[in-house]
């Protein structure tokens, strides 16, 4: 069963950033050494960051806060807690057991920025590792580099240690995909207009049916956090587009759309239609619009409201013009104020996937002293992408 933070935790956690604050240096001949406290510990994700435990006891945002608190890196505290999520067979969005491409093999992307060390890594169409967010960390620690990709990831995966296994699947994400292949035009790459319209009639048809949950056709962790000395890291990890095609990359693990931090400024991440995203490389946007002064819900609908403009083409709009996809970013700023924005409030359906329905609201948690909740994004537009 699940286990949330109890006032134990808290309490506990609460003791252990008040000494961060208050602890004196030596009593005599030298002023106290007061720790200044920046910032109160706070971690926000994407709701998939509130639901899953992987049959343990704490949530993604729930381990993270508490490993933040204890005085753990903030960066480590993140991709403990979004492994919880990425090991979960029960989230078909993420890691194992995410969703497969058209040739029904699971590929991973993600990457992490560490804003103290001003230093960050990334993985793209990763094959065959559970955890690409710990790959992605290892780019950042051991390589000069910031994004690896398809084979060459997989390789330097094995070459530190991590186990590489032949099938991600898991039996739902198989049947899942099964049915998407048996519905699907099997010549559908030689006309790629009519391939993409039945894509997503199929795709939204399963939708409808109930068999699958729309927030996971694009599903993705994003968590960001920061800890009493302000310092702020963030991570994005996903299984990508369901049934893309072989080799295509998100926004996820690409650094100023999936993901983008800066310790001086804040973070911002984001779930949903990446192509969207990846165009105006917005977690970047939102970050600058904060140094710029923008409150994090200010600047978390500016870039929806760049979406909205960008996107033109017929086939992504509904009959009012409007994107008929959704996006959301989750923020958080230097001082701890933190926003989750939409395009469009209403989409989320949680049958099947998720085993619990808590409403058609597109929803981001967060963790603080007061411990773990749920929130609903702030929407950009009225009505569902569907029209
Ligand atoms: N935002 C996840 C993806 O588009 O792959």
């Amino acid at each position: 069963m699940r286990r949330t933070i109890t006032r134990r935790d808290l309490v506990r956690a609460g003791a252990a950033v008040g000494l961060v604050a208050s602890v004196p240096g030596k009593l005599f001949g030298q002023a106290p050494a007061v720790v200044v406290r920046k910032a109160k510990p706070l971690v926000i994700a994407s709701p998939n960051g509130f639901y899953f435990t992987n049959g343990g006891a704490q949530t993604c945002v729930e381990k993270a806060f508490l490993m933040i608190t204890q005085g753990g890196d903030v960066l480590d505290a993140l991709i403990e807690g979004v492994n919880i999520v990425e090991l979960d067979p029960l989230e078909d969005a993420v890691g194992y057991g995410g969703l497969p491409n058209a040739d029904g093999v699971v590929q991973l992307d993600s990457c992490c920025m560490h804003g103290p060390k001003k230093r960050a890594g990334g993985v793209a169409a990763l094959e065959g590792v559970r955890t690409p967010s710990r790959v992605a960390r290892a780019v950042m620690d051991t390589t000069d580099h910031h994004l690896l990709v398809g084979k060459g990831a997989q390789t330097f995966a094995r070459s530190m240690g991590f186990a590489i296994e032949d099938d991600l699947n898991t039996e739902r994400s198989r049947t899942l995909w099964l049915e998407w292949k048996r519905r699907t035009d099997p010549l559908h790459y030689l006309d790629p207009a009519k391939r993409e319209l039945a894509s997503r009639q199929v795709s939204q048809q399963m939708v409808r049916e109930g068999l699958m949950s729309g927030r996971h056709l694009y599903g993705t962790i994003n968590c960001s956090g920061i800890n009493a000395k302000g310092q702020i890291c963030g991570v994005t990890t996903t299984s990508g587009l369901a049934w893309k095609i072989p080799g295509r990359v998100g926004d996820s693990p690409i650094l100023g759309a999936g993901l983008y931090v800066d310790n001086e400024v804040g973070a911002a991440g984001s779930t949903g239609r990446g192509e969207a995203n990846l165009y105006g490389l917005c977690s970047f946007l939102i970050v600058e619009l904060m140094r710029g002064g923008m409150h994090p819900k200010d600047a978390g609908m500016e870039a929806l409201r760049r979406i909205k403009a960008n996107t033109i083409e017929k086939r992504l709009c509904r009959a009012d013009g409007n994107p008929s996809f959704n996006l959301s970013f989750y923020i958080l700023n230097a001082k701890g104020e933190y926003a989750g924005v939409a395009l469009y409030r209403e989409d989320e359906d949680e049958r099947g996937a998720v085993g619990q329905k808590d409403g058609r609201l597109v929803r981001y948690c967060v963790c603080t002293e007061s411990g773990p909740q749920m929130l609903v994004c702030e929407p950009l537009l009225p009505g569902l992408p569907q029209g």
